[in-house]
């Protein structure tokens, strides 16, 4: 967790720093070093915690609470300063900044402001061109036409990916008229994608949590809505916050895309660090692959982020070379996932993840591979000595030797 910020605070109104307690504790991108309920022993702790942010809740006593933080930033530079206060007058916001204080937010303080407040502390840390605040890598699962495997690999390596525990999870189908990751998943939701976008700027941390259905592989999932009529409730700049609001509390974000390129599934492109193009090397696939990528281009950053999966690989029937798929992409393929139908058919039957289901088939091991070659913290449990073990060695030629860009 190397892009966590440490971050201590004071306000001697014991309510208001539990609420904002409780605000904090549910981010993986903030480490509570301390906590303090009198203004007068602040730099104190600051001084012997080292935190990278000193946050003082103006409210008590302001003119002691000023007093404190030109004395942090006077004795512990390298602590950011953030204050809090339920007035935002102009005078007061003067006086903070000019106490030394970073970024002023006002009580009750909204997670978007919290969010945008502690991104600029962490870019301000890290140097500009990265502004997030921690290493939450979001990946889009888009696909070149119906049918394709996009689910299929977005549950899995959603699933695969919470394997690990560092990691924290997030589905989200975006999928808004027919997805079906929870059938995948098993999982009967209280909450649903339309929930949690017409209430997040409400929302904390840990509601945020119980609002997601979390799956016993980890994977926390945020599905659909159920009713189609809902699906008109969800704007993009809803899904930009909720995508913001899961970026602050995961590590990896799996976003299902529909195939219709909505501007719902636009967002999803716009904010993913990855995007996985998943197809087939059949015909009507790649001749769409080729006019999405050509939109692709005509958009802002998107083309660079994408990686060609190939989903089925192996499967005969008038199929394409892969030498011939690519250069009619005219990209080079990432991915490609063997062909596998009884045992992708009977884990989502089953409601049941390839991990749990099949975890030495040689598509779960292949996902395992694309995981570990996206991040290459994750660790591929052993994918090649488990194809041999199983028999399957000619399929090692269906994967990469090594990972391409
Ligand atoms: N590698 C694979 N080998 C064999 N069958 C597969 C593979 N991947 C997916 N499938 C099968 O293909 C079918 C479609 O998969 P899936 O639902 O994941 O596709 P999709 O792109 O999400 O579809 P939709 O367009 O409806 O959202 C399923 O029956 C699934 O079991
Ligand atoms: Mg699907």
């Amino acid at each position: 967790m190397t892009n966590v910020l440490r971050l201590a605070i004071v306000d001697p109104d014991d309510s208001k720093r539990e609420t904002l307690k409780n605000m904090l504790l549910g981010m993986d991108m903030i480490w509570l070093e301390a906590e303090c309920s009198r203004y007068e022993f602040f730099a104190d702790v600051v001084a012997q915690t080292n935190p990278d942010i000193g946050l003082v809740a103006l409210d008590s006593d302001p003119d002691k609470a000023l007093e404190l933080v030109a004395r942090l930033s006077e004795n512990s530079p390298l602590c950011a300063v953030l204050v809090t206060s339920s007035v935002s007058d102009g005078q007061l916001i003067l006086r903070a900044m000019r106490s030394g204080a970073k970024e002023f937010l006002t009580h009750p303080v909204r997670i978007d402001d919290l969010l945008g407040a502690l991104g600029r502390i962490a870019e301000r840390r890290a140097g500009p061109g990265d502004n997030r605040p921690r290493g939450s890598q979001v990946l889009a699962i888009a696909g070149s036409l119906g049918g394709v495997g996009t689910t299929s690999l977005a549950v899995n390596l959603a699933c695969i990916l919470a394997q690990n525990p560092k990691n924290s999870v997030a589905l989200v189908d975006l999928d808004l008229c027919l997805g079906d990751a929870d059938v995948f998943l098993d999982a009967i939701p209280d909450y649903t994608l339309v929930d949690v976008a017409q209430n997040v700027t409400r929302l904390d941390f840990s509601l945020l949590k119980r609002s997601l259905t979390k799956h016993s592989s980890g994977v926390y999932l945020l599905p659909r809505p159920v009713q189609l009529e809902d699906m008109a409730l969800i704007t993009a700049d809803d899904l930009r916050r909720v995508i913001g609001l899961l970026k602050a509390t995961f590590t990896h974000l799996v976003l299902d895309l529909s195939k219709g390129y909505s501007p719902i599934d636009l967002v999803a492109l716009e904010m993913a660090s990855h995007i996985l193009l998943v197809t087939q090397l059949d015909l009507p696939c790649l001749r769409n692959v080729v006019r999405l990528m050509s939109s692709f281009n005509e958009m802002d950053g998107i083309a660079d982020k994408v990686k060609i999966v190939v989903n089925r690989a192996g499967l005969e029937s008038g199929h394409i070379t892969l030498k011939k798929a690519e250069e009619t992409i005219g990209k080079e393929v990432f991915w490609q996932l063997p062909n596998d139908y009884r045992t992708m058919i009977d884990a989502r039957n089953n409601g049941v993840p390839l991990v749990e289901q099949s975890p030495k088939a040689a598509v779960t091991q292949s996902i395992a591979a694309l995981a570990a070659a996206l991040f290459s913290e994750e660790k591929a449990p052993a994918a090649e000595a488990a194809v041999k073990r199983s028999g399957l060695g000619s399929l090692l030629k269906l994967w990469p030797a090594k990972a391409k860009g």
